[in-house]
């Protein structure tokens, strides 16, 4: 990979020297969907799969952007003077969005740079390409411009911010911070109301985690999602006249099944009934997997899953589809939708000797009812974003 970008930055850019070679994962989610803007848990791992960058700074304000994955919108140039979002710097918004982010907070870049990356998560497929990205760009602005205060959460913070100040999408923290924070062999189990958080080993004994990308790019994320949130915060307001609570994750099942009826819109009722019911799953799910009760797991991620689908309605006749294959499969322990929805992957833990049953069994099912070519991916669990070298 660093032949082929520092290749690419020394043509488009002239000399590599002192400038610095980093990468960012992607994640996937385990369990604990739609809770992270509620104030729940989640419990997402970094994967291999990320973005690759090099950047240096540059000695005038100029920004130059080039992605080996999108090489037809050839360099895009941009300036440290307008800081504003154009549609035609396309994916560059995210690495501006950043850089605009990080003023806001008080650390403003005296010089531009010249930045090429390449990623291999698979674009629009709910493994948060985006936020991967954002937090490179984070981590290659701390280290270029020497922003030593800046700690890894505070990069997490910035990416969101950015994403949701900059680029429209009002997400929660989950993305950027797995992206940050994850560690090898490990998901990360974050209370998204306090950013605490603890690392627990992913220990399947003789099972894999396997993400299928249904190909359907979850393109009516932003709008849906948004919504989503707002129905939340409906919700919300209206329990908050009985109860004194700050988030939806505040919430046991208990009390919300007691004071349910206070949500007038049936509509509304069902997307915060999936965001307490999720987070008190997750919370259950981490300590089943500390148990080592992988069966229990499973059984939770299918659970989440039949709540995304009809509680919280984010996912789509092909993801459910790819779910209900997995399911038939008598080594499959659980199958749910991952990420935001309406497209996207779904997320399995298979038996290892059935990996192959697996994909043989779903693939040509599923192209035949969709016309659409699955891809599998068998997740390892990957570090958190790091530079990897000076050049
Ligand atoms: C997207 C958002 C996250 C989270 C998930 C759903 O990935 O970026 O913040 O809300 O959807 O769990």
């Amino acid at each position: 990979m660093k032949e082929i970008l520092s290749a690419k930055f020394t043509e488009l850019f002239g000399s590599i020297e002192d400038a610095g070679y980093y990468f960012a994962p992607g994640r996937v989610n385990l369990i604990g969907e739609h809770t992270d803007y509620n104030g729940g848990h989640v419990f997402p791992c970094a994967l291999t799969l990320g973005t690759y960058g090099i950047a240096k700074k540059r000695a005038d304000r100029t920004l130059r952007f080039f992605s080996l994955n999108l090489e037809h919108l050839g360099v895009i140039t941009a300036s440290l003077d307008d800081l504003s979002f154009h549609a035609e710097y396309d994916w560059a918004n995210y690495p501006l969005g950043v850089i605009w982010a990080m003023k806001e907070r008080g650390f403003e870049l005296p010089f531009g740079l010249d930045l090429v990356v390449y990623g291999n998560i698979p674009n629009g497929s709910g493994l948060s390409s985006s936020a991967s990205l954002e937090v490179l760009t984070g981590l290659i602005l701390k280290d270029l411009y020497n922003f030593q205060k800046l700690t890894m959460t505070d990069l997490a913070l910035i990416g969101q911010y950015s994403e949701n100040h900059f680029n429209g999408c009002n997400c929660g923290i989950m993305d950027q911070f797995a992206v940050a924070m994850g560690k090898k062999d490990h998901a990360i189990f974050l209370d998204t109301n306090t950013l605490s958080y603890e690392y627990a080993p992913v220990e399947l004994h003789d099972a894999k985690i396997i993400i299928t990308n249904s190909k359907v790019k979850h393109s009516l994320v932003d709008s849906q999602y948004n919504k989503r949130r707002e129905e939340c915060t409906t919700a919300l307001r209206q329990l908050q006249k009985d109860l004194d609570i700050t988030s939806l994750g505040d919430l046991e099942i208990d009390t919300f099944e007691k004071f349910k009826e206070v949500i007038t819109d049936p509509i509304v009722a069902k997307r915060a009934k999936h965001a307490v019911y999720e987070n008190q799953r997750t919370i259950e799910a981490v300590s089943a997997l500390k148990q080592g009760n992988i069966s229990r797991f499973g059984e939770l991620m299918n659970q989440s899953h039949d709540s995304l689908r009809d509680d919280y309605e984010v996912s789509c006749e092909e993801i459910d589809l790819l779910v209900d294959l997995a399911r038939s499969i008598p080594d499959v322990i659980g199958s749910r939708i991952t990420g935001g929805g309406f497209g996207g992957c779904t997320v399995s833990i298979v038996k290892e000797a059935a990996l192959d049953h697996f994909v043989n069994t779903i693939a040509p099912v599923y192209k035949e009812k969709t016309g659409l070519d699955a891809e599998f991916y068998i997740v390892e669990i990957g570090a958190g974003a790091h530079k990897l070298e000076t050049l």
